[in-house]
């Protein structure tokens, strides 16, 4: 066997046993590449004499067509396999149920969504929003709200108290969003426009209770800020939040050692089954406590109550949330059941605006 038929009887079988596209480009690379065996047989022509380039050149030529030719009938016969195996892979279950893409899975829960409901009403009125610790100290969660040192009042509110430190204070779990207000003054000089939304805690548990809840405080300090503002502030509030055109209010004398006077506010309702409707009725639910805010507490926060005075409220975020959106009970509100998230949750694009619809 001639050294040419040699090599083409090799060549051929290395290409029919190539098993996938990579395998057989490294033959070709091997036999026509720069260095490839071929080539470099049609490289020595040059040194041959013109008769024998003539025999050698054509028996070369016919060599490299061969191959050429095995070459591309391989690699059609491969990409086919290639093709034949994917589609085999990746078969489709035409029958199974559409999946949904993560945005559409995910669901806000419902106090975010009612926490961005309230931030775009009060932000549309002017108010600004303000933040503080949960682990509060006794002076600002308590002291400096005007209840005195073993005062009731303070037993009203079911604290959970961390050890006290060698210094005898103690640090708490806030109990309520009003120490939030305290900060506030101590730290931003009046007119003073805020709302402060967080966390708060409460040794209690119930429907109705869980030991960490969420409050909505609201804080307005100017030197005219008068109860009539109060009232229409929380007036424009529940009409927006509860999306009805108008809300029947009434305000009855309560006590809390940070206001004088303060008070209670209903809402009127109508209560159908297990439905609350707002706007209508002859029923009356309680939402919120308010007031002016006490003289004390301004000194407390260094403003001087002879040149300003102000209004103040608080209100619970989940009771709201439970009322607007129909929950019947708090405890599932922190029990991440997905199957409650996605019944009660909101589409996570739906951001609550104005203009837009807070809940629609
Ligand atoms: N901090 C009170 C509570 O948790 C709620 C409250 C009542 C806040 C009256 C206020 C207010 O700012 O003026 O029970």
């Amino acid at each position: 066997m001639s050294d040419l038929q040699k090599l083409e009887s090799e060549t051929l079988a290395a290409i029919a046993a190539s098993s996938d596209e990579a395998a057989l480009e490294a033959v070709r690379i091997g036999a026509l590449g720069k260095k490839g065996t071929i080539s470099a047989l049609l490289a020595t022509l040059g040194k041959m004499s013109p008769d024998e380039r003539k025999t050698q050149g054509a028996a070369i030529n016919v060599l490299k067509d061969t191959v050429a030719t095995a070459l591309n009938a391989r690699r059609g016969v491969l990409k086919e396999a290639a093709l034949d195996a994917r589609l085999a892979s990746e078969t489709v279950d035409v029958t199974l149920p559409v999946r949904s893409a993560a945005i559409e899975t995910g669901r806000v829960h419902p106090i975010s969504q009612v926490m961005d409901e309230l931030t775009a009403i009060f932000a549309d009125m002017g108010f600004s929003i303000a933040e503080g610790p949960d682990v509060e100290s006794d002076d600002i969660n308590f002291t400096k709200l005007n209840f005195p040192e073993g005062h009731p009042a303070r037993e009203m509110h079911d604290t959970f108290f961390f050890q006290p430190k060698e210094d005898g204070t103690r640090k708490l779990l806030r109990t309520h969003t009003s120490p939030v207000q305290v900060r506030t003054m101590m730290n931003v000089k009046p007119p003073i426009r805020v709302i402060c939304p967080g966390r708060t805690y409460r040794c209690d548990s119930d429907q109705t209770h869980t030991p960490m809840f969420h409050q909505v405080e609201g804080l307005v300090i100017d030197k005219t800020a008068h109860l009539g503002q109060l009232k229409w502030v929380l007036e424009e509030f529940c009409k927006a939040f509860f999306e009805v055109p108008n809300v029947k209010m009434r305000f009855r004398p309560s006590f809390f050692p940070f206001t004088e006077p303060s008070m209670e506010v209903d809402i009127q309702c109508r209560r159908q089954g297990g439905e609350i409707r707002f706007g209508e009725g002859d029923d009356w639910l309680e939402i919120l406590g308010c007031g002016m805010v006490h003289p004390n507490v301004l000194r407390n926060c260094g403003i001087d109550p002879d040149e300003y005075q102000g209004f103040a409220w608080g209100m619970g975020i989940d009771r709201i949330a439970m009322l607007k959106y129909g929950m019947p009970d708090l405890r599932p509100f922190f029990e991440a059941d997905l199957r409650w998230l996605s019944h009660y949750g909101f589409r996570p694009l739906d951001l609550p605006s104005l203009a837009g619809g807070l809940s629609s």
